[in-house]
């Protein structure tokens, strides 16, 4: 077992983009994907442990956390997590906290990925997409460094019980959005949005594209496919697309990556 592990949800690529950055300044690091259940659950082995994820809808993607519960790690561990979001954190790290303690956290805004609720620069604070990629380097710099020296965060984590309340809706609402998942006459039938749906919600025949009935909104079906095909009813059809420029498709069917 590598050294460090740092468990990874990724809907288009802000995280894992984060997430190879610090493995790569730290070294002998694992990076366990979590778009599907992780292919590895006991790192008890690892000195370090981390967790790097978006705020979906206030908390956690997902399946996100419900694997969680099945992550065995050395209670001697050095553990970390990081939020990316666009505005605001959400409840994610409190509850990753109440599963496993956390000694060191941060939250880290980025691009906003939810294509049907906002445009991609409407992040805090307001930026385009190359200066808020060049900030999101500078700051994986920084955690890393504070994760090498095994830094314990000074502020407690709050319960963020307003984001938990704002949560407990989030499955319904993104579902329904889902139900108005839509390819259009630009589709070339390329198989790129049933390849990058971490949700199995999106079935590809060859011939016709079936959205199903569990969306978790995660959007990366909007914003990788190459014809801009597929929209959210009307709302998306003028909005631009954005997913983050390092990361492929292919990178995010990764089960491990390794540094
Ligand atoms: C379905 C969905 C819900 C989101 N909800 C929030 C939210 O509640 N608060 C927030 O600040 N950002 C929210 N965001 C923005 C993401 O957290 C942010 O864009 C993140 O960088 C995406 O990471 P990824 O590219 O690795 O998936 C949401 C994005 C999506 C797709």
């Amino acid at each position: 077992m590598k050294e460090n592990v740092i468990f990874c949800y990724s809907g288009t690529g802000n995280c894992l983009d984060m997430a190879r950055n610090i493995a790569k300044k730290l070294g002998d690091t694992d990076i366990v994907m979590m778009r599907k259940y992780p292919a590895v659950t006991d790192v008890r082995g690892a000195k370090r442990v981390g967790f790097i994820f978006p705020c979906y809808g206030g908390g956690l993607p997902g399946h996100v956390e419900r694997y969680i519960r099945d992550i065995k790690v050395s209670p001697d561990a050095y553990t970390f997590g990081i939020a990316q979001c666009a505005a605001y954190k959400g409840e994610g790290l409190s509850k990753i906290n109440a599963v496993i303690p956390l000694k060191y956290w941060a939250a880290v805004s980025h691009q906003c990925t939810c294509i049907w609720l906002f445009p991609h620069d409407l992040m805090m604070p307001k930026m385009g997409a190359v200066e808020a990629q060049a900030r999101s380097e500078y700051l994986a710099d920084r955690i890393a460094e504070d994760v090498r020296n095994n830094v314990v965060s000074r502020k407690k984590l709050s319960k963020a019980l307003l984001n938990r309340a704002e949560h407990a809706a989030w499955p319904q609402i993104a579902r329904k959005q889902g139900l108005t998942l839509k390819a259009n006459d630009n589709c070339i039938m390329c198989g790129t949005c049933a390849k990058v749906c971490p949700a199995d919600n999106i079935k590809y025949t060859g011939r016709a594209v079936v959205f199903g009935d569990k969306c978790i909104s995660c959007c990366a079906c909007v914003q990788y496919c190459p014809q801009e095909a597929i929209n959210f009813g009307k709302i998306t059809e003028k909005r631009e697309r954005y997913h983050n420029a390092n990361v492929t498709v292919d990178d995010l069917n990764q089960e491990i990556i390794s540094f």
